[in-house]
């Protein structure tokens, strides 16, 4: 279990200049009780460098949505590690089932894009997770074994400690429909295994955070669970009431 819960917004396609500024303000009117949360805020490309600045005095790391695997090059509309961190990019989602379901990105691919963080020295937050289809086929751990083995694929053992894995199902991604706290858990522990068995005792430590239709009111019962260590949030992390209250239950 890792010493301290981590909660991640991940904003999506949202957002604008005048959230990064009030979510920026409502985070820190609440820090002082917020001290046993690392909060990372993944906001689109294009409000990285504000939501930066406007950060930059609070205890609240900003992630990107996606990177290119490449270093640099002839890759129109990519962004490299180098690009990202040049504007205090710390974590960098990966894998996540948009990105795979819309974007084709492939189980390689996500591994790639994610030694790349790894190597660049920013921490990669690994998406995984099954649709209703592989779920009502009993196919759920399959499916997250498969993905989560591919994606950690010839990550060394030294790196471990910059690999964060996300498990969310994606029938639970927008659709108001939260795993229970059981199923959720059901993963978590089997994902908590595989981390062990192929990282060491460090896997113990390892962040394992739940994502798909995480709220204020049922954060607390999710991230009380013994390998749920946070939660990645997508709405409500758009609304700061919202996404204080879920930082709040993390504490
Ligand atoms: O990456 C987090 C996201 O996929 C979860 O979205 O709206 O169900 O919290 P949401």
């Amino acid at each position: 279990m890792p010493n301290a819960s981590l909660v991640i917004a991940n904003w999506k396609m949202n957002g604008n200049r005048e959230l990064t500024k009030t979510m920026s303000v409502a985070l820190r009117e609440k820090l002082s009780q917020l001290q046993k949360v690392k909060i990372v805020v993944c906001p689109p490309f294009t409000l990285i460098s504000e939501l930066a600045s406007q950060c930059y005095y609070d205890d609240i790391a900003i992630g990107a949505q996606n990177v290119s695997e490449h270093a640099s090059g002839a890759y129109t509309g990519e962004t490299s590690t180098t690009q990202l961190q040049e504007f205090g990019v710390s974590y960098v989602l990966v894998g996540h089932s948009e990105r795979r379901q819309l974007f084709a990105e492939t189980d390689d691919k996500v591994n790639e894009k994610a030694l790349a963080t790894v190597n660049a020295g920013m921490t990669a937050v690994i998406c995984v997770g099954e649709n209703k289809a592989q779920r009502d086929e009993g196919n759920t751990w399959k499916v997250v074994a498969e993905q989560a083995k591919a994606a950690l694929a010839n990550l060394p053992k030294e790196k471990a400690g910059k690999v964060v894995l996300a498990y969310e199902p994606v029938w639970a991604i927008g659709t108001g429909e939260t795993a229970s706290p059981e199923q959720a858990q059901d993963v978590h522990a089997k994902l908590r295994t595989l981390l062990v068995e192929q990282f060491g005792a460090i896997g113990e430590k390892m962040p394992l955070l739940y994502g798909g239709s995480v709220k204020a009111d049922n954060a607390a019962e999710l991230f009380a669970q013994k390998d749920i260590d946070g939660g990645l949030i997508g709405g409500a992390s758009l609304k700061e009431s919202d996404f204080v209250a879920i930082c709040q239950a993390a504490q």
